[in-house]
């Protein structure tokens, strides 16, 4: 038992109302960070060293069900249960290890349906995370507000706090060494017109995962330290870039964000590098069609799939410079 995070997550519960219902349910979408979150400052209350700033994916994300048993944890995902020494099932009991005590040591059910397939890339522990605390709260009707739910959503995975929210989404990084200023907000700006689509390079699993990435990101990358200062430039002229409704700004600087990104990665050692040759191959072939006058810019996150950036206007044109790719519609259409 985390004895940090359980006393963390007690201190965000305080005063919360008691158990209402033994079951309960909720759904999170997915998140594409445009500023990346790389790098923590303290990895048992998972606080990061740098804001970030994400688009979540409107109906693209996670279903969640939990109800209370009397005995052992039972994890389905995608309606097949999953085994008990698996990593993601070994995740979730830790994750639940913070509120048995607060729900009377019980044990859960947790089914857990993805709507996007894991091969993509997207189906990741950000909005399943999200959604697990969405559907505890849920059940225990706490009533938590979307600050606290953001907070407890982050011990489970950093990005998983920005999940907790629909559109344009910014995780402060904070400064308190107690973890009780860093939490996402939603920014109210909507943009209709905002296009993402996922190219599929490879549906194996990485065999380094974001958390160990990081980590050795931080601990060895020499370039890792000219981070936090380019994190926080682009970090502001996303903001703007939203904020003016300025694609061309917003897509360049998501871009920069990403690569640099991967260079801290790279940098590392051992190295990092989560691109397959077709991850390069499609990199050009973005910067080819833009240069040929079609506005696609790019992000990637941990792996080797690739996220396009576009406006609805280019919609048929990105769909045939690249065959396959799913478009994803982040806000609700008019
Ligand atoms: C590259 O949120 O998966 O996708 O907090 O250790 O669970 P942990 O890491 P995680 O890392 C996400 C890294 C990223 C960038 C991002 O989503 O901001």
């Amino acid at each position: 038992m985390n004895t940090i995070q359980s006393q963390f997550v007690e201190k965000v519960l305080l005063g919360g109302k008691s158990l209402q219902k033994a079951e309960g349910s909720a759904f999170a979408p997915s998140n594409i960070a445009l500023c990346k979150y790389w790098g923590k400052r303290d990895a048992g209350l998972n606080l990061p060293i740098n804001s970030s700033l994400s688009i979540s994916l409107g109906e693209l994300g996670t279903h969640t069900k939990i109800r209370l048993r009397e005995r052992e944890d039972v994890v389905c995902l995608n309606g097949v249960q999953q085994a008990d020494e698996s990593g993601f099932v070994q995740r979730i009991k830790a994750f639940l290890d913070l509120f048995r005590p607060v729900l009377g040591s019980a044990f859960f059910e947790v089914r857990t349906q993805n709507n996007i397939s894991t091969a993509a890339g997207l189906a990741s522990s950000a909005s399943g995370f999200a959604a697990l605390v969405l559907a505890l709260d849920n059940m225990a009707g706490w009533g938590l507000d979307r600050k606290q739910l953001s907070m407890l959503a982050r011990l489970g995975s950093g990005s998983a706090s920005r999940s907790v929210y629909e559109g344009f989404v910014q995780w402060n990084a904070g400064q308190l060494s107690d973890g009780t200023d860093s939490f996402a907000e939603r920014l109210e700006i909507e943009w209709p017109e905002l296009r993402v689509g996922i190219v599929e390079v490879s549906a194996d699993q990485k065999p380094v995962g974001s958390r160990d990435g990081m980590n050795r990101t931080v601990a060895t990358s020499e370039l890792y330290k000219s981070w936090p200062d380019q994190a926080r430039a682009d970090l502001l002229s996303i903001r703007s870039a939203i904020e003016q409704l300025d694609f061309t700004l917003l897509g360049k600087t998501a871009e920069r964000n990403a690569l640099a990104m991967h260079a801290t990665m790279l940098s590392a050692w051992p190295p990092l590098l989560y691109l397959q040759p077709d991850s390069v191959e499609q990199i050009h072939k973005v910067q080819r069609t833009r240069a040929d006058g079609l506005e696609v810019y790019l992000t990637i996150d941990a792996g080797p799939n690739i996220k396009l950036l576009f406006l609805a206007e280019n919609e048929c044109e990105v769909c045939g410079a690249f065959p396959g790719i799913r478009v994803i519609r982040p806000f609700p259409q008019l």
